[in-house]
């Protein structure tokens, strides 16, 4: 466990981070703060140090981990041909919240990390600690995000800690990460770019570099077969049952005081707007509704906290579904397995 300062602008005064890199070269796992989420990384090119990131996080093996690089030339290496609109995706987006879908080279990367797909997940994160560590390494580095898998994903080294701690060769603790929520997943392998999971990046940002963009069907329909291997799983689902609220905030009152008066303990997630407006056993104000960039960064902290305190039940407000609240909702149906009280 070892703390780095956000702003490091210098491998050589941080001694942490060469010794993240050595451990990665050795073909050991590390977790490292990115600005979305934390990442578990390993050697991308090493099926030791892959089947390590699955065992560590008890990851199902067809989900495909997403490659971290530092540099764009690192591309190269292990994928066949970029295409235009990946360039215009790469010039305006990276290092950014933006993985990028690409057709694979053969037999550069282990077959475990791309769960034996003939396409892979590229992104170069925005965060010092990250690159830094990425280029020291010199290595192509894999990185799901460091929870066990099914948790919500960690946006501070305590949540590592909490899911990986004794599983893993150590934590660079950079503090609290930025965004949030996860990376958007875009699949340019296709003529129309298609969105697999809506994030940090929003889809208005990136139609207004390249146009139209396509949606997975899933996105809008439960029923459909995700393309991204890892939508199809339950996720970010707290211990007990979540329900989200659709309607005013008069009306989510009115279901807590039902819940209270059967005798429940009732969880209450909400936003700074209206934390003191209800009486319930836990309230976790989630950022400001005003503003949803925070309130995807405090959201998987949130969702994390319910587990620590005594409720029966929790209740959320939602969110409009524009910017990074396209995230946000998606994150929290996926929390509440679809359960909107109407
Ligand atoms: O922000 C992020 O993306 C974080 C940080 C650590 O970079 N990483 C992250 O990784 O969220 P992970 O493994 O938790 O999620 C990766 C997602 C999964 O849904 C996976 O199925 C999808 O990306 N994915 C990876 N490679 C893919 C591929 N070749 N085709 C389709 N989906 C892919
Ligand atoms: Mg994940």
């Amino acid at each position: 466990y070892w703390e780095v300062d956000k702003n490091v602008d210098s491998i050589e005064s941080y001694p942490q981070i060469k010794k993240a890199a050595d451990l990665l070269k050795q073909n050991e796992v590390v977790a490292f703060p990115t600005e979305t989420v934390y990442g578990l990384g390993g050697n991308a090119k090493d099926d030791q140090a892959i089947k390590k990131i699955f065992a560590a996080k008890g990851r199902p093996s067809d989900n495909p981990l997403i490659i971290h690089i530092a540099k764009q030339e690192q591309i190269k290496e292990f994928v066949e041909e970029i295409p235009a609109v990946a360039k215009q995706l790469m010039e305006a987006f990276w290092p950014g919240a933006l993985t990028i879908i690409l057709r694979i080279k053969r037999g550069v990367l282990s077959p475990y990390a791309t769960a034996g797909l003939p396409t892979v997940g590229v992104r170069m994160p925005d965060h010092p600690v990250a690159l830094k560590v990425i280029e020291k390494s010199n290595l192509p580095i894999a990185a799901p995000s460091a929870n066990q898998s099914g948790k919500p994903s960690p946006t501070s080294a305590v949540h590592v800690k909490e899911d990986l701690d004794g599983k893993i060769a150590g934590i660079l603790d950079g503090g609290s990460t930025g965004v949030g929520v996860e990376s958007t997943v875009i699949d340019c392998t296709d003529q129309m770019p298609t969105i697999l999971r809506p994030g940090g990046i929003t889809i208005e940002q990136i139609e207004k570099i390249i146009g139209e963009v396509h949606l997975d069907a899933a996105l809008t329909n439960k029923e459909a077969k995700p393309k991204s291997p890892g939508m199809k799983y339950s996720h970010y689902a707290p211990d007990v049952p979540l329900f989200l609220v659709k309607g005013t905030k008069e009306r989510l009152k009115l279901l807590i005081n039902e819940a209270k008066q059967k005798g429940k303990k009732v969880g209450v997630l909400t936003t700074k707007e209206h934390e003191n407006y209800f009486d319930a056993d836990y309230i976790f104000a989630c950022g400001k509704r005003e503003d949803l960039e925070t309130v995807a960064a405090a959201l998987y902290e949130g969702l994390r906290s319910f587990n620590y305190k005594d409720v029966d039940i929790i209740y959320s407000e939602m969110f409009p579904e524009t910017g990074v609240g396209q995230a946000v909702m998606n994150r929290l149906m996926k929390a509440a397995a679809h359960q909107v009280i109407e």
